[in-house]
């Protein structure tokens, strides 16, 4: 058990994760860098990243269950991701955030977990 793995349980639902997506991938379609490297139908993407933050909050494994280990490096292999799109991506989350009443109490925690997470992603110079 870490400190992320509680939050989902304190959440409550799904719904709020599902909402918070929802804003991140508002601020993917506004972003010149982040909006060519993804697909045009965002759907899936959406889905995929609200299960994946749900299963790594503590809450349901269906992002395991339907995709298999998580392998976040591997799958951002096929996307060019230097610092510029590790800076807009935060921005995007950050935003997304801000605007999510539900996750307040966990931003210290979250803020240092994504922002660790996306440089983890980098995999080629700027
Ligand atoms: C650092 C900048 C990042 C960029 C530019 C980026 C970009 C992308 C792109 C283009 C996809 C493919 C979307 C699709 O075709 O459906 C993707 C997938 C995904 N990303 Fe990121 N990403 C970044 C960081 C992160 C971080 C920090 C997380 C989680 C904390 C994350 C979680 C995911 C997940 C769960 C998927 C779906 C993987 C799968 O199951 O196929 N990404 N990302």
């Amino acid at each position: 058990m870490d400190a992320l793995s509680v939050i989902y349980e304190q959440v409550g639902s799904e719904e709020p994760f599902y909402r918070l997506v929802e804003f991140f991938y508002n601020g993917v379609e506004d972003s010149t860098v982040l909006r060519p490297l993804y697909p045009k139908d965002l759907s899936e993407a959406k889905s995929k990243l609200a299960k994946y933050l749900i299963y790594r909050m503590g809450g349901s494994q269906a992002y395991v269950q339907e995709r298999g280990h998580p392998r976040m490096r591997a799958r951002h292999m096929p996307f060019k991701i230097g610092m510029k799109e590790r800076d807009a991506w935060l921005l995007a989350m950050n935003s997304a955030l801000d605007q999510t009443e539900e996750f307040k109490p966990f931003r210290a925690e979250l803020d240092a977990f994504f922002e660790h997470f996306a440089t983890f992603m980098i995999n080629q110079p700027d």
